[in-house]
């Protein structure tokens, strides 16, 4: 039975992973060793069988004994560890849920359902590095990858709207604590249906442009009530860090484009933050290399994988199953508003969601995981 090491299993993502992990069974299929950067000699949690007692997560010697490791831990700890575990001569296999080495020529960014061959082949050359995708991109592809597989993407736009936990758990919070604020300050007008709506609003504003520093700890800005059109860094061109990701992550997913020897398809757009929870929506236009029927489109992308779900293009089924709030907690990605758009038959419109937690983070590991011992 493999030795997998589990890092990082008490976050937001750790936890969303050990969830599923123990929903699908995966831990009858393992001896899990839990690791810690904290609280090495603590206990184990309850899915340890043999391996009671919590490791030190910079324990190189610890680490060595895995075949698989798992991490949830972050950038910082793959920057210092992996290297070292490496240059220590460990070949064991390497998931990580965090950036740092997803551009990687020996990584590949894991979606299976989208791109399986590129695993497999990466697997037939002696892979041994697998990296969770940016949760925008991997809940995209994992609703319209279709379109990609079958060739027909010659540009995609993309406007996102992502939720406060892709910043983390602390993010969540401040998202909660500033709108708890915002109701707190105008309770007494609200209470009163003669209050002007206007004051109201004007109190609101007072408000948000009020938040101290300590509430603002972690977005710099007010996000309750408001939205914040940059994530990630500023890469000094106009470009946020998140919306380079869409088109750099997007193509080495699929094995094209820059070290693949193909031509890469451009994607590009802008990434907001708004005050949903957990999952990302966006709203994507695309220009098609050809005329292709509505009705195929709807097939294709309806058929894809066990997990999307197209929601017929009405404002009924819209609003109940295409809302952050419905999709929240689940597997499903649904794929809706999808139309031609009055740019001509080539252009293509749709909106897609998906929990940030579980495909956009813990799912494709977990996956990942099950792959290599299956
Ligand atoms: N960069 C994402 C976000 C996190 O900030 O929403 C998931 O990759």
């Amino acid at each position: 039975m493999a030795l997998v090491g589990l890092v990082g299993w008490r976050g937001m993502v750790g936890s969303v992973l050990m969830d599923r992990m123990q929903a699908e069974g995966d831990f009858a299929l393992i001896e899990p060793v839990f690791f810690s950067t904290s609280d090495a000699g603590g206990k184990a949690p309850a899915m340890a069988k043999n391996e009671t007692t919590l490791k030190s997560a910079y324990d190189i010697d610890a680490l060595k004994r895995c075949d698989i490791v798992i991490t949830c831990q972050g950038g910082d700890y793959t920057t210092e560890v992996f290297p070292k575990l490496r240059a220590a001569g460990w070949t064991g296999h390497w998931i990580d849920a965090a950036s740092t080495l997803r551009m990687d020529p020996s990584a590949v960014i894991i979606l299976d359902p989208v791109n399986m061959p590129v695993i497999k082949q990466a697997l037939t050359k002696g892979g041994k590095n697998w990296i969770g995708g940016n949760c925008t991109v991997s809940c995209m592809l994992m609703g319209v990858g279709a379109l990609y597989k079958a060739g027909l993407v010659e540009w995609m736009s993309t406007q996102t709207y992502q939720a406060a936990s892709g910043g983390g758990a602390q993010h969540m919070r401040e998202l909660l604590t500033q709108y708890g604020t915002l109701n707190a300050s105008v309770k007494a007008l609200l209470d009163d249906p003669k209050s002007a709506i206007l004051e109201i609003d004007r109190q609101v504003a007072a408000t948000q442009r009020g938040l101290s520093a300590e509430q603002t700890a972690n977005f710099g800005v007010p996000l309750g009530g408001s939205l914040i059109p940059w994530i990630d860094k500023d890469l000094g061109n106009g470009v946020s860090k998140e919306e380079w990701k869409g088109m750099a992550e997007t193509n080495k997913i699929l094995g094209q484009g820059e070290g693949f020897g193909s031509a890469a398809v451009p994607v590009d757009g802008f990434c907001v933050r708004v005050g949903a929870m957990r999952c990302h929506s966006q709203a994507l236009t695309f220009k098609l290399k050809k005329d292709v029927p509505l009705a195929d489109i709807e097939a294709m992308i309806a058929a894809d994988n066990a997990w999307v779900k197209l929601v017929p293009n009405t404002r009924e089924a819209t609003i109940r199953d295409l809302t952050p709030v419905a999709v929240t907690g689940t597997m499903t990605i649904p794929v809706g508003r999808v139309r031609k758009l009055a740019m001509g038959p080539e252009y293509l419109g749709a909106f897609t969601i998906g929990d940030q937690l579980l495909w956009g983070a813990a799912e494709p590991l977990r996956r990942m995981l099950r792959i290599l011992i299956d």
